[in-house]
Formats: structure tokens, C-alpha cells, sequence
């Protein structure tokens, strides 16, 4: 069989495109930390500048009053769909930094892996679809459908300005479906369909006792200690069932229908390997349900960080005045995220005994769950591209992580997104040593194509 003139294009400037990578990967572009401001600012400088070389039009860099988003479009295809195909360029902070093989933000290849932080979230996996794009503009001078792109330098903080430019912007990115290039696939060799992503909501609680650190001589066994208040406090947030005990933390949550259940158990699962690959002794969660159930179906509520009182060496015999922590819930349709912090905080508020004052702060960025029909038309194409290029059916399975602009877009713009990414489980990210296959890299950009000719041909 003849290759087509893109994959031509594509084998042909793969040595570059994996270099054009590398360089992407140099940017330290780490939303959270306000020291890297600069550095995700280059980055969408270079996604800008690397959208026009690939020949797109109408490229900028929007403000946004925090990290910017970049935004392209080619819509030359007047009776066709539009696509708009969605990444982020920011990225994670990279401690703990000491279990990093080698520095974070100096890329390094070994065994056809592209080490360095952001290469799988997202990086590597939004500049796919623009060498995809890039290949059939530079063989064939169009394309088979109009393309948008938005990428985002806030992600990985909840993406706190986009609701509001994207509502501003709304005229611009009108389109019929979201192609979401963060996300990933199953496993080597198998594809999936995702069908949703949980929300997310966060809050951190402050337990203040005396008015500073006392002798615990002088004072233990007649004060409450905050540190002991604050465990008690949490413990109780689950009850022996796994269940978050807020009062109605599951009220909103849309009971699960056969269907789903069928689909979910269709997924094989292998407790084993599963454990062997996070390397814990026993699973753990919400009694009565499966672990995909857990992760895809199921809301929770995690103690993300927890501080105060002494961490130095040896022993001080101290009553600390102040506990802390931090708590993020992953929700589920129909959970609303305001509604569930607010549930949490007022929880909090009335179980906090009264020997300390408590404060609750909630995370004022938040991300609503999102649901999108296995057979949507663009989850068929996406479905299509995957028997043809892995040879294979999809698994159709849920995602337990949050991307925020999924909800945006379906409120805003009344679109979809349709995960199409190339990413893979044991690529560490958000942890030392992330990484991203060159072959997914290669393989990504060749079902992107085909992913903008069969798309071309559905009706939305
Ligand atoms: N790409 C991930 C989301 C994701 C994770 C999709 C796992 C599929 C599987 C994204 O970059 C991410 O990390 N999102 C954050 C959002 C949060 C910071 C608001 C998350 O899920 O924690
Ligand atoms: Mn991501
Ligand atoms: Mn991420």
C-alpha cells in the first residue's frame, strides 16, 4: 500500500519534530509557582510562533489577567465542521525535585522516551495535532474540516480565568466539537474512549488553639491540642464503609443505570497488576463498588496535605497553637463544586470542637464533572480512527482526573470534547521522572489525521 503524502511529510521531519519538542520541554512553565510567570508566558509565545510556522492563521496570544491561552484557526472549509482542539502548555511543579534522574526542564531521550516535566501533561501530546495539521496543509494546501486551536497556560491551577474568556470569546471559538489533545489512551497497543472526567473542589482548614506554642508540661492535658482536634476532625470524614459522611455529599450524585455498569465491568481489571504497578499492599475504598466504579463513578474526598507542630529533629515538648489542612473532593455528575465545598466547610464548621477556632478557606477554582455519550458522533470517529490505527476496539472508560475547561466548553459553547491523546499511565506524570513515548508521539500524530477526515464527515 502507497503512503499518502502527509505520512510522507511526517517520517520525513520526525528528526525535527522530536526536536521541536525537546526545545518546547526547556520551559519551566509551571503555573502554580509565580517565580515561572515569565517562563509559561515564553511557552505560549513558542506554541503561538509554532502554530504559525505549521500555517495557521489568526494566531494570538489572549490575555487573560493570569496565564495567557493561545489561540489559531484555519476555517477555510465552509461546509464542513469546525474543530476546535484543546491542550495546555503549562505544567506541574517538579518537586520533589532530588528523585528527578536528571533536571526537570533539560529534556533527555533514552529508549525512544522523551524525559522531562510536561512531556506527557501536556506538551508532548498538544504539539501533535498541530504537526498533524502542519503535515496536511504543507501536502495537500487544506484541510478537510475547519480547526481552531486554544491552549492554556493555567490547567494545572484549575484554570481560574477561562470561564471568563472563554464566555468573552465565545463568537471566536464557536465550533461543533472539542478535541481535547490532554488526556491519554489505555495502554500500549490499546485505545478507549472516555466518557467522563470528575470535578474537583478545595478548601483548607486552619485549627488555632492558644495564642502561641505552649509547654506541654505546663499546659498538656488542660487545652485541646489542635493537631489532635484536626486528626479527630478528619477521621471522621469517612465512616467504616469508605462513605464521606458530609451531610449530603452523594445527593446529587446520578445513580448509576445498567448500561454504565455493564460497560464498566467490560473493562478488563487486574487487581494485581494494578497494585504492583502503584506498589500498594491492598486496595481501598467505598464498599459495594468496583475499582473502576470507585474512580469513574464515585466522588471523594482526599486529605491532600496535612502540617503544623514540630518537624525538626529530636523532641520538643511543645503544645503547637496552630494544625493544618488541605482537602480537595473529586466529584461526579451531577455534583455541583461550590455547592460540595461549601457542604464540606460548613461540616467542618459545626463538627470543630469548641476548645479551637477553625477557619475554612475554599479554593475559589473549581472544575464541574463532565459526561459526553459513548456513541457522540465524535467519540465514533475517535472510535474509527482507533480500529484503524491500533487495529482494535476501544475500551469505553471513565477518567478519575479533572481537566476544568471541559465543563466551560459544554456550558459556553454548547460543544463537547472528545478526549483524543496519546498519553499512557506509567508516564509519571505530575511526578519525578514524567515521560513520553517517542512511538505514541509518532503514532499520535498519524491518528490525528486520520482523526480530522473521519470528523470531517460526521454530522453534529
Ligand atoms: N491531564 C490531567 C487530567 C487527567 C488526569 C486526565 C488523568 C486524564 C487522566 C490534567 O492536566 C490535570 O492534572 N488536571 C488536574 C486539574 C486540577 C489541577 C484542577 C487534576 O486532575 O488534578
Ligand atoms: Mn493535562
Ligand atoms: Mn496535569
Amino acid at each position: 500500500m502507497s503512503t499518502e503524502q502527509w505520512e510522507d511529510y511526517l517520517a520525513a521531519n520526525d528528526a525535527r519534530f522530536v526536536d521541536e519538542l525537546s526545545d518546547f520541554l526547556t520551559y519551566a512553565s509551571i503555573s502554580s509557582l509565580p517565580e515561572h510567570t515569565g517562563a509559561v508566558a515564553d511557552a505560549a509565545q513558542w506554541v503561538a510562533d509554532r502554530l504559525t510556522q505549521a500555517g495557521i492563521e489568526n494566531v494570538s496570544v489572549l490575555p487573560t489577567g493570569g496565564h495567557p491561552v493561545v489561540y489559531g484557526d484555519w476555517c477555510h472549509a465552509p461546509d464542513k465542521p469546525t474543530v476546535l482542539i484543546y491542550g495546555h502548555f503549562d505544567t506541574q511543579p517538579v518537586d520533589p525535585l532530588a528523585l528527578w534522574t536528571r533536571p526537570p526542564f533539560e529534556p533527555h531521550i533514552q529508549d525512544e522516551r522523551i524525559y522531562a516535566r510536561g512531556a506527557s501533561d501536556d506538551k508532548g501530546n498538544m504539539l501533535i495535532p498541530i504537526l498533524a495539521v502542519e503535515a496536511l496543509l504543507e501536502t495537500r494546501r487544506q484541510l478537510p474540516l475547519n480547526i481552531k486551536f486554544l491552549f492554556e497556560g493555567q490547567e494545572e491551577i484549575g484554570s481560574p480565568q477561562l470561564p471568563e474568556v472563554i464566555d468573552r470569546e465565545r463568537a471566536r471559538l464557536a465550533c461543533d466539537l472539542v478535541v481535547s489533545a490532554d488526556g491519554g489512551q489505555w495502554a500500549e497497543g490499546q485505545p478507549a474512549l472516555h466518557t467522563s472526567l470528575r470535578g474537583l473542589c478545595a478548601l483548607e482548614i486552619r485549627l488555632t488553639g492558644a495564642r502561641s506554642d505552649l509547654h506541654s508540661g505546663s499546659y498538656g492535658g488542660a487545652v485541646l491540642n489542635p493537631i489532635q482536634a484536626l486528626c479527630e476532625l478528619l477521621a471522621e470524614l469517612h465512616d467504616d464503609r469508605g462513605r464521606v459522611t458530609v451531610e449530603g455529599f452523594y445527593d446529587d450524585v446520578r445513580p448509576l443505570d445498567a448500561h454504565a455498569t455493564e460497560r464498566i465491568r467490560a473493562v478488563p481489571f487486574d487487581a494485581d497488576a494494578f497494585k504492583a504497578g502503584i506498589g500498594v499492599p491492598a486496595l481501598h475504598g467505598e464498599a459495594d463498588y468496583t475499582t473502576y466504579e470507585r474512580l469513574w463513578t464515585r466522588p471523594t474526598l482526599e486529605i491532600n496535605g496535612i502540617w503544623g507542630g514540630f518537624q525538626g529533629e529530636g523532641t520538643k515538648t511543645v503544645l503547637p497553637s496552630l494544625a493544618h489542612a488541605k482537602i480537595t473532593c473529586r466529584l461526579v455528575a451531577d455534583q455541583d463544586p461550590e455547592r460540595i465545598c461549601r457542604r464540606v466547610g460548613d461540616h467542618l464548621i459545626a463538627k470543630a470542637p469548641a476548645a479551637v477556632r477553625i477557619d475554612v478557606r475554599p479554593e475559589a477554582s473549581h472544575a464541574w464533572p463532565y459526561q459526553i455519550a459513548p456513541d457522540h458522533p465524535g467519540n465514533q470517529a475517535a472510535a474509527a480512527v482507533h480500529r484503524r490505527i491500533f487495529g482494535r476496539e476501544p475500551h469505553i472508560v471513565g477518567m478519575g482526573g479533572s481537566i476544568p475547561v471541559c465543563g466551560i466548553f459544554l456550558r459556553t459553547l454548547d460543544a463537547y470534547t472528545v478526549n483524543f491523546a496519546f498519553g499512557l499511565k506509567d508516564e509519571n506524570v505530575h511526578a519525578p521522572d514524567e515521560f513520553f513515548r517517542l512511538s505514541s508521539f509518532r503514532l499520535g500524530q498519524r491518528a490525528y489525521v486520520h482523526l480530522l477526515d473521519a470528523l470531517s464527515r460526521s454530522a453534529f
